[in-house]
């Protein structure tokens, strides 16, 4: 008899807010470190920042933070708040470009374990965020991914950019919407600048 391959189950999706949110500050900032140390963001992550970060989406009534389990265990999570509320060069290149942020649920992020990943749980952040944002009754959403040089060595051999996933979800590339945020990548000394272009779905 051939053995069948079982199905992992899906990963349980939960919108969490406020206190409730607050409770998982540590989980969570760990989370995003694993992630974004990896390429495309090579991000140098301190724990600290991490858990002041997400404590202001905490603080924000508005804002929701989609967290995937695997038991009572945090694996992913996913980030949404009105963009008036979100760090100061979202809303400002939005007004640049003529764009009202007002319209606007800004994704922060999305982060899972490698080994999560290819079972739903990227879809759900979606679906999640943007009911998020209906309830907020915010027509459009928007998130920036940064931008890298193709040619860059560091870039991992086979690395399936996340576009197609992102243009099938509904959104679409803007690059000459960009902003700028300055991280520290491992083995540097210091934080850098790196600009982050938009994707945006907005029925208008
Ligand atoms: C972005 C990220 C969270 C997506 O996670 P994911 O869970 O692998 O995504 P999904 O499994 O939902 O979707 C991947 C594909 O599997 C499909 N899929 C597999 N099983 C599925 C299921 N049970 N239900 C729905 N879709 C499923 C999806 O449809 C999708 O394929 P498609 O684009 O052709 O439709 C993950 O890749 C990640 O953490 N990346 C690193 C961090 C990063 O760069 N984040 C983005 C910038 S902040």
């Amino acid at each position: 008899m051939t053995p069948r391959r079982m199905t992992p189950p899906p990963l349980r999706l939960e919108t969490l807010s406020g206190a409730a949110l607050q409770a998982r500050l540590p989980a969570l900032s760990h989370l995003r470190i694993a992630v974004f140390a990896e390429w495309p963001y090579l991000y140098d992550g301190d724990a600290a920042h991490e858990a002041r970060y997400i404590a202001a989406y905490a603080a924000d009534p508005d804002a929701a933070v989609v967290v995937a389990f695997d038991g009572e265990a945090p694996v992913g999570m996913a980030t949404c708040q009105p963009m008036l509320a979100s760090h100061g060069p979202v809303p400002a290149a939005f007004r640049a470009r003529g764009l009202d942020p007002a319209r606007f649920c800004y994704f922060g992020e999305s982060v899972l374990l490698p080994a999560y990943r290819g079972r739903g749980a990227g879809v759900g952040f979606f679906a999640a965020r943007e009911a998020h944002a209906r309830r907020l009754g915010l027509p459009a959403a928007a998130f920036c991914a940064v931008q890298r040089d193709p040619n860059d060595p560091r870039r991992p051999a086979g690395y399936v950019p996340l576009d197609g996933f992102w243009r099938r979800r509904g959104y679409v590339h803007h690059p000459d919407l960009t902003c700028v945020f300055a991280w520290k990548e491992h083995g540097d000394e210091r934080e850098t600048p790196h600009r982050l272009a938009f994707w945006l779905k907005d029925p208008r």
